[in-house]
Parts: structure tokens; sequence; C-alpha cells
């Protein structure tokens, strides 16, 4: 039988669009960031694959994030985004992360921890989250992370509120502000690594390239404008397969699923796929997606349920059987289905669309076919 529900994930890809985006980026270096799980991609195999397509650190957002890498990875440059608190601190130290800060708080808290650590201090210059907002703060943070014992001045960044709207004259003031402040700090503190970039910065503007960019949703293949990935020559890693459960005529009049939101209008054929929102193949796609069946599209029909979905697959020709692979995500053949076509579909962006794949679907990693340690 085949799998219920897999995450078929290929690690070649991965390295292929990093280098991708080294090119793209060079002279500058790539930072790759694995954070969400590899935006749900396996966060380990994804790390690895982005190293050997030449990024030279990876990014996590939390402490347990940076041991979980730190664990499978022990040479690995990790910088860590977000914020720590004083519970995860220890955790983030011990995982050898860089810490980005914004606080002298902080910088006293981790001055006092007595052990070498990289900081990165952030200047919030328009995204109004984390960072703080007043340059002559971030200067005192950047002064006294080098004036203390143990701790090295290793960077100066912000992050962009609007880099995947083209077109939009923010991502230019931002830059100018960060420059503004972070090009005098360098002058002061000769060696720091400034950057800004994320994936959609990283392909649009090469000014806001600095000296090293943030790479996400571009290392997965997925599109950062939320358009055609394969125009920007980026191929995407992650297919969510299932398989066809069962398979019954419907005559018209009957009806599939909770609430009765599919009724056959004429005779037709439906097969159930095991999968539902509880593997994160959400609810709000209920009559209103297409998948994969023997290489041709096939209409999802009816809610979808936390187990199971219904697809009708009475078009000639079809023959559909009970065992055989359904693609939900992914290309059969010259078809496929995108994480941006869903994302359309749901109104949200791809991004939601593999992070949302549960824990309840195994990720299996593979290089081009060949089977890859997960
Ligand atoms: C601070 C920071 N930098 C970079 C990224 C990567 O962004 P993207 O996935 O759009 O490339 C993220 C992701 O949200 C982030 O939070």
């Amino acid at each position: 039988m085949p799998v219920r529900a897999l995450a078929r994930v290929n690690v070649g890809a991965i390295e292929r669009n990093v280098a991708r985006l080294v090119r793209e980026a060079s002279p500058a270096a790539v930072c790759a960031v694995v954070k969400a799980d590899g935006y749900g991609h396996g966060m380990l195999p994804t790390a690895r694959a982005a190293l050997a397509g030449g990024a030279t650190t990876l990014a996590v957002a939390t402490a347990e994030e940076a041991r979980a890498l730190r664990a499978g990875l022990p040479d690995a440059r990790i910088l860590l985004l977000g914020a720590v608190s004083d519970e995860e601190l220890p955790a983030a130290l011990e995982a050898g992360a860089e810490i980005s800060a914004w606080s002298l708080e902080l910088v006293e808290a981790l001055a006092a921890a007595g052990r070498p650590v990289r900081v990165h201090v952030k200047l919030d210059s328009g995204l109004g989250r984390l960072g703080t907002r007043d340059e002559e703060e971030a200067t005192a943070v950047a002064d006294a992370v080098a004036a203390a014992d143990h701790l090295e001045l290793a960077g100066a960044w912000t992050h962009f509120a609007t880099a995947d709207e083209r077109g939009d004259g923010f991502l230019a003031e931002q830059l100018a502000r960060f420059k503004a402040w972070a090009e005098p700090l360098r002058a002061r503190h000769p060696g720091i690594v400034l950057h800004a970039a994320n994936s959609a910065a990283t392909l649009r503007d090469p000014a806001t390239h600095l000296d090293l960019v943030r790479c996400g949703i571009a290392i997965y293949g997925l599109d950062p404008f939320g358009e055609d990935a394969a125009e920007r020559d980026l191929e995407p890693a992650l297919e969510l397969v299932s398989y066809v459960a069962a398979v019954k005529p419907a005559a018209p009049g009957e009806s599939a699923g909770y609430g009765r939101r599919f009724v056959a209008q004429k005779e037709t054929l439906l097969a159930t796929v095991p999968i539902g929102y509880g593997d994160g193949y959400r609810r709000g796609l209920s009559n209103n997606a297409e998948a994969l069946l023997h290489g041709r599209r096939i209409q999802l029909v009816g809610t979808v349920s936390m187990d199971n979905v219904t697809f009708d697959v009475g078009a000639a020709g079809l023959g559909p059987k009970v065992g055989d692979d359904v693609v939900l995500l992914g290309a059969q053949g010259a078809a496929g289905v995108t994480a941006e076509d869903l994302a359309r579909r749901l109104q949200t962006i791809n991004y939601e669309i593999t992070c949302g794949i549960s824990v309840r679907v195994p990720r299996r990693h593979h290089r081009d076919g060949e089977a890859v340690e997960g």
C-alpha cells in the first residue's frame, strides 16, 4: 500500500536554489533561513543542503531551533534572528548561536554569561517589529558589545516590510535609513557584517545585498512574490502526496463530505484521499482545489475534513484505482500544483502552505530520487 500522506523533499533542489542565490548575491554571502522546521521542509536536511549549495550561515528564530540545529551541525554558523527571553538565553548560548540584540539589558546579560558570543545589533528601520527605532540607542548597544569582554560585534542588520511589493518605494527608504546608521558604525568597527535583504529584496534589488543576504522562501524554490517560481529559475523542493483509498460511483443527487457541499449533478466517480486539515491540507480548500492523478488535474469536491478529502475522478479515460498516487502539491508529468496556486485559493502566502503541513505528515528526503538522511 502507498504511504497515507507524505511530504517528499528534494534536497538537490534546495542545494541548486541556494547556489542560484549565491550567484545572484555575489559578492555578498548567503545566510539560509531554516526556521520553522525549514519552512516545513525539515530543518536539518535543509540546512545541510544549504551549506552544500554555498550558504555560509544558517538563521533560526528561536533558541530551541538553534539548539536542534547545533545538535546536527556542530561547526555551522548559526544566527538567531528572534528575541531571546531570559529563560531561553542559556540554551541560545549553549548552542553557540550568534545573537541579535537591540537593548543594553541584553548586552549586559550576555556579558555576564562570561562566554564568547558574536552579536548582531538590530535597527528597526521601518518594519515596526523587533529592533530599536532609535539610531542612538542602536549605536550605544553596538559600542557596548564592542567594549565588553567576551562579546564580539559581528554585525548590524535590519529587516524590510515591503520587499515583496515591487514598485513600492518604502524598501529604498528603509535601506537608506539603515545605511545612514550602519555605514558610519562600520567605519568605527571595521569588519562587521551589514545585512538586510530577504529573498524578495535579494531578487529585486542588488542595492540591498550589502555584505550578506538572508534568504528563506527562495531556497525552498518558492516564489517570494507569490508568482511563478520557475520564471525566477527556482525549483520547488517539496511534494505532498497521498493516494486513492476508495473509489465509488456517485449518481445525480448523491453528495460527498460534511454539510453536503458537493452534490453530483451527473453520474461520476469519487475518489477518497486520506489527507485533510489534520495534515495541514486546509479546510479553506473545500470545493476549491485541484490535485493530480495519472498526470491529469482532478477537482476537489465537498468539504475538506480532518483526515479525508474527495475528488471527482469521473473524467473519461482516467481509470482511477485504489492505491493510485495523488499529488496534492508538486508535479506529475507536465502538470503541476504549486504552493502559490494553493496560497492564492486560500488568500494567503506560499510560506503558510509549506509551514502548515503538520507533524502528522512524515518528511522523506531525497537528492534527485536517491534517499538521504532525514
Ligand atoms: C529577520 C528575517 N530575515 C530573513 C527572513 C527570510 O525571509 P524570506 O523567507 O522572505 O526570504 C525572515 C523570514 O521571515 C526573517 O524573519
